[in-house]
C-alpha cells in the first residue's frame, strides 16, 4: 500500500474550544493517513476529541493548527463525504425514501434519477418494502441502516462515522457489523470509523488508530492483519485477542 497516494493526511492537527471558563486543548497533535479503500478506525477516552475530529474532516468545525491534505485529483471533500451520527437523526415526517434523499437536496442534485438509487441503497441495507413506510415504523437498528443509505446516496468516496452503532443492542449491533463490512466491500468505500468497542474495532479494521486522553495524541496505530472477508470465526483466531490486548495496553486498562 505503500507506493499509493492517501485520500486523506492529517498532519499535526489540533484544536482548542474557547470556552467561558478559558481555553480547552481537545486535540493535542493527531496525524495519520487514510488510504482509498481502507477501513481506518479510532479508538480513544471518552472525551478525548473523535467526534471533534470527524466534525473538522467534514468541515463542520475548524482545526485550530495542523493540515489536513486530500488528494484533490480523487477527491472532492465537498461533495464526496458522508457522514453517519451515533444517532440515525431521520426526520420523522418523511418518508424513508425521502429520508435517504435528503442530501440529494441539500447538493441540489436532480431528484428524479437519484430515485432509483435510493431504492438500490436501501435493498443494499436489507430495507427493501420498507420505502414509503416512517422513521417510527422502524427499529433503532434499521432507522441506522437508513442512515447509512442516506450517507452513501451522493456516493460519497470517504465515510466518516461516529459511534453509529453504539446506541443498538448488543445482537443488532453485531449483525450492523457484518452489514457494514459487506456494504463497504460492494460499494468500495474508505471508512474512517469512531468507537469505543475495542472488539468491535479489531473486527471491522485494516488499522486502528489509538488515542489518548485530551489533549489527545496519536499512540499507536495498529495494523490489523486477520484475513477478509470477516467472518464470525475471525473472533475465535488468537490473533484476533492479541490485538484486542495491545489496544487494551495502549490505552492503560489494567
Ligand atoms: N463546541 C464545543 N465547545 C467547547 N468544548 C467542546 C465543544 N465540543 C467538544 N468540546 C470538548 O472537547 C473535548 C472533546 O470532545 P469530543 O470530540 O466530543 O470527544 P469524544 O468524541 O472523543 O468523546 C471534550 O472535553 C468536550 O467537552
Ligand atoms: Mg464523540
Amino acid at each position: 500500500m505503500a507506493e499509493r497516494k492517501p485520500l486523506l493526511s492529517i498532519r499535526n492537527v489540533k484544536k482548542i474550544f474557547k470556552t467561558r471558563d478559558g481555553e480547552l486543548e481537545a486535540l493535542g497533535d493527531v496525524s495519520f493517513d487514510v488510504y482509498p479503500g481502507e477501513f481506518v478506525s479510532i479508538v480513544g477516552p471518552s472525551g478525548c476529541g473523535k467526534t471533534t475530529l470527524l466534525k473538522i474532516l467534514a468541515g463542520l468545525l475548524l482545526k485550530s493548527g495542523g493540515a489536513i491534505e486530500v488528494d484533490q485529483a480523487n477527491f472532492d471533500p465537498a461533495r464526496e463525504v458522508g457522514f453517519v451520527f451515533q444517532k440515525a437523526l431521520l426526520l420523522y415526517w418523511r418518508k424513508i425514501l425521502d429520508n435517504v434523499l435528503l442530501p440529494v437536496e441539500i447538493l441540489k442534485m436532480d431528484r428524479a434519477p437519484m430515485k432509483e438509487r435510493a431504492r438500490d441503497l436501501l435493498k443494499l441495507v436489507g430495507l427493501q418494502g420498507f420505502e414509503q413506510s416512517y422513521p417510527k415504523e422502524l427499529s433503532g437498528g434499521m432507522q441506522q441502516r437508513v442512515s447509512i443509505a442516506r450517507a452513501l446516496i451522493h456516493d460519497p468516496k470517504l465515510l466518516l462515522m461516529d459511534e453509529p452503532f453504539g446506541a443498538l443492542d448488543a445482537i443488532t449491533r453485531e449483525r450492523m457489523n457484518l452489514e457494514l463490512l459487506r456494504i463497504w466491500e460492494e460499494a468500495k468505500k474508505t471508512i474512517l470509523f469512531v468507537t469505543h468497542g475495542i472488539n468491535e474495532a479489531v473486527f471491522l479494521s485494516d488499522r486502528i488508530i489509538v488515542l489518548s486522553a485530551r489533549p489527545s495524541r496519536m499512540v499507536q496505530a495498529l495494523d490489523i492483519n486477520l484475513p477478509r472477508p470477516r467472518t464470525l470465526e475471525v473472533r475465535t483466531l488468537p490473533e484476533f485477542g492479541q490485538y484486542a490486548l495491545q489496544i487494551y495496553n495502549s490505552l492503560e486498562i489494567r
